[in-house]
């Protein structure tokens, strides 16, 4: 018999499900902060929930350099952004005030040795190096973490916002220590919004210019 879904326990399903949408449905790009700093509690609750994201293998290779403070965060908009964003005042100048910015640290090598490891024997991943990986599954893992970061944060009342970063990390990560094989997808932003005068503008919110796609078009049941 195939995989059958767990029977949900009495009285527990709708209430779940509401808060689950809520949080879905609330969730937007943030991209201007006001500078107040994020309670460490709420912090710590933001980042946890990031550590029950689904990892291939339970490989768990992913790890989060969390920066706070205008010292840490600056340095990291300084080494990782382009000049002329820095510049400002441009459209995302409200960015750079978040008090927190999070990497996700991809290790491919940690998903190497689990796939090395005897119950993944049978696995077609066994034994392949890094870069013949069909899906590296260090930056699928990254993206659901990063995924589930911007929920929670949604459910601690703060905004978020993933970005790519402008110039390569590399440099950044060196000064900071990180171990050279690691892999960032980009960046989130985290803290309190704020709707200052350059907040509102810039590339926020494509979605304000873009429909969202409808499922019928989205979703093929049986074949495309
Ligand atoms: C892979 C990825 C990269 C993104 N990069 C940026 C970025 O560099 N700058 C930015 O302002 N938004 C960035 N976004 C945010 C998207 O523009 C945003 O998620 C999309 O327009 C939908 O809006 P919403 O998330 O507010 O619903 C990125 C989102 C993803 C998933």
């Amino acid at each position: 018999m195939g995989w059958q879904p767990r029977p949900p326990a009495p009285g527990s399903v709708s209430v779940r499900r509401v808060e689950l949408d809520d949080v879905v449905t609330k969730r937007r790009m943030t991209r201007g902060y006001s500078d107040d700093p994020v309670p460490a509690e709420v912090l710590d609750r933001v980042l946890g929930t990031a550590l029950h994201a689904p990892s291939a293998g339970f490989s768990q290779g992913i790890d989060l350099l969390v920066l706070e403070g205008p010292a840490e965060t600056g340095q990291f908009f300084e080494m990782t952004s382009d000049p002329e964003f820095l510049a400002g005042p441009g459209a995302l100048q409200g960015l750079i005030r978040a008090p927190v910015i999070v990497l996700p640290l991809g290790d491919p090598d940690a998903y190497v040795a689990r796939y090395s490891e005897a119950d993944k024997a049978h696995s077609s991943l066994a034994g392949l190096a890094a870069g013949d990986w069909p899906v590296p599954y260090w930056l699928v893992d990254s993206s659901f973490a990063v995924m589930l970061l911007l929920l929670a944060a949604t459910n601690e009342g703060l905004g978020a916002l993933f970005f790519h970063l402008h110039r390569d990390p590399r440099p950044l990560l060196a000064v900071l220590g990180v171990p050279e094989a690691k892999q960032v997808i980009g960046a989130i932003a985290l803290g309190y919004e704020s709707s200052g005068p350059t907040d509102a503008a810039g590339p926020a919110g494509s979605p304000t210019r873009r429909a969202r796609r409808p499922m019928l078009d989205v979703v093929h049941r049986g074949r495309w």
